[in-house]
């Protein structure tokens, strides 16, 4: 069983996902050149792109519009085939109203066939040597399972060094967050180099850390600041919540190219690398409060984006213990705690983007 169900649905997702957004933006460019780089299939038969963890599908897409431009001005006027794929939990309802809604997918006659596949990404999802361009968008951060190693000291897994002095992270800690996170990658690239023809394109980008700081930072903060001070209220046990752990790893731009490192990477002879950078920006509703001042608006903005993906884990972890009306309480306070100190909750975006051909 996955370590998620997904994202918050009922379109909460992507009403409050304007960061995951603005990160597909930023990669506009990569988005064309893997569209205009990728080997076009035979003629007449269908171009296949395959959108990795789409979610509710609002961001997923804008790629794939971004993906049929770019094909469409290299003169490829074949039919398309995107596919957009996430856990069998997904909201597809939400997925299936944004395709009808959008122009480019509803209508056949434009060639532009659009279907959905439900199932883990680390699985092997759709025909061998069937996909032409692979994507995958802040999506493979989430990793297949949580390692053995329990890890009560914060919320999320944020080695190998700790970024506070009250986190501590224990050798076997780092030792099994950054083993389990390399076998899931691995374990996606094997899936995604069956499926991927030869000459093919697959786009890997995801919410990292680069040599300074995690993007990680200052959101988990407020969320374990929030629930700290509800176990100092006794509202929150604190056992409970020791036992929940996000299942997340943001990996360096160094973990992303290592299964492909010519130094005994094992995916080496099947994928070689086009480009690949990690990226700071700022998100959109910090830019916006860093112009307006308006902190309510930032406040709702910044927890709304938090709760999106966190809130199915929370549930999962605390429902069970707390009933319904613990989950809420957290968001609430960490609305109070970012409005008494925004500077120090401070979030930047950074993304690991890595482009890989298919040999
Ligand atoms: C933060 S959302 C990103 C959605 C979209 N790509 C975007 O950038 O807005 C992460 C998505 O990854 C999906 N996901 C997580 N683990 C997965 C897995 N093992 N297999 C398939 N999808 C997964 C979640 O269900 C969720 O929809």
């Amino acid at each position: 069983m996955p370590a998620t169900i997904g994202m918050k649905g009922d379109g909460f997702y992507d009403d409050h996902s304007s960061g995951q957004r603005a990160s597909i933006e930023s990669l506009a460019s990569w988005i064309e050149a893997a569209a205009a780089g990728a080997h076009l299939p035979t003629q007449g038969r269908p171009f296949v792109v395959a959108d990795y963890g789409s979610s509710e599908g609002r961001n997923s897409v804008l790629a794939m519009r971004c993906v049929i431009d770019s094909l469409r001005r290299r003169g490829a006027t074949g039919p398309v085939c995107p596919i957009f794929s996430d856990l069998v939990t997904n909201n597809f309802n939400q997925l299936f109203r944004n395709l009808d809604e959008d122009d480019v997918m509803r209508h056949r006659e434009g060639g532009i066939f659009p279907a959905a596949v439900g199932g883990s990404f680390y699985t092997s999802l759709l025909p061998p040597g069937s996909v032409h361009l692979g994507m995958t968008f802040n999506a493979v951060v989430w990793l297949d399972r949580l390692p053995a190693e329990p890890f009560p000291e914060f919320i999320v897994y944020m080695g190998p060094r700790s970024h506070r002095a009250d986190v501590r992270i224990p050798a076997a800690t780092v030792a099994a967050f950054s083993q389990q996170a390399a076998n899931d990658l691995i374990r996606f690239l094997e899936c995604r180099a069956a499926e991927i023809a030869p000459g093919g394109r697959l786009l890997v980008a995801q919410p990292a850390r680069d040599h300074e700081r995690s993007i990680g930072e200052g959101l988990y903060d407020l969320m374990h600041d929030a629930c700290l001070a509800l176990v100092r209220e006794k509202r929150l046990d604190l056992a409970a919540y020791q036992r929940v752990t996000m299942p997340i790893y943001f990996r360096s731009l160094d973990e992303m190219l290592a299964p492909v490192d010519a130094a005994g990477g094992p995916l080496h002879d099947r994928f070689s690398v086009e480009r690949a950078e990690v990226e700071r920006f700022p998100t959109p509703f910090g830019a916006a409060y860093a112009r307006s001042g308006d902190l309510a608006a930032y406040v709702d903005e910044y927890v709304g984006f938090a709760q999106a993906f966190t809130e199915p884990i929370l549930r999962a972890g605390l429902e069970a213990v707390h009933g319904p009306q613990i989950v809420p309480a957290i968001y609430e306070r960490m609305k109070l705690l970012l409005r008494e100190a925004p500077a120090q909750y401070e979030i930047e975006y950074i993304q690991a983007a890595v482009l890989f051909a298919r040999r």
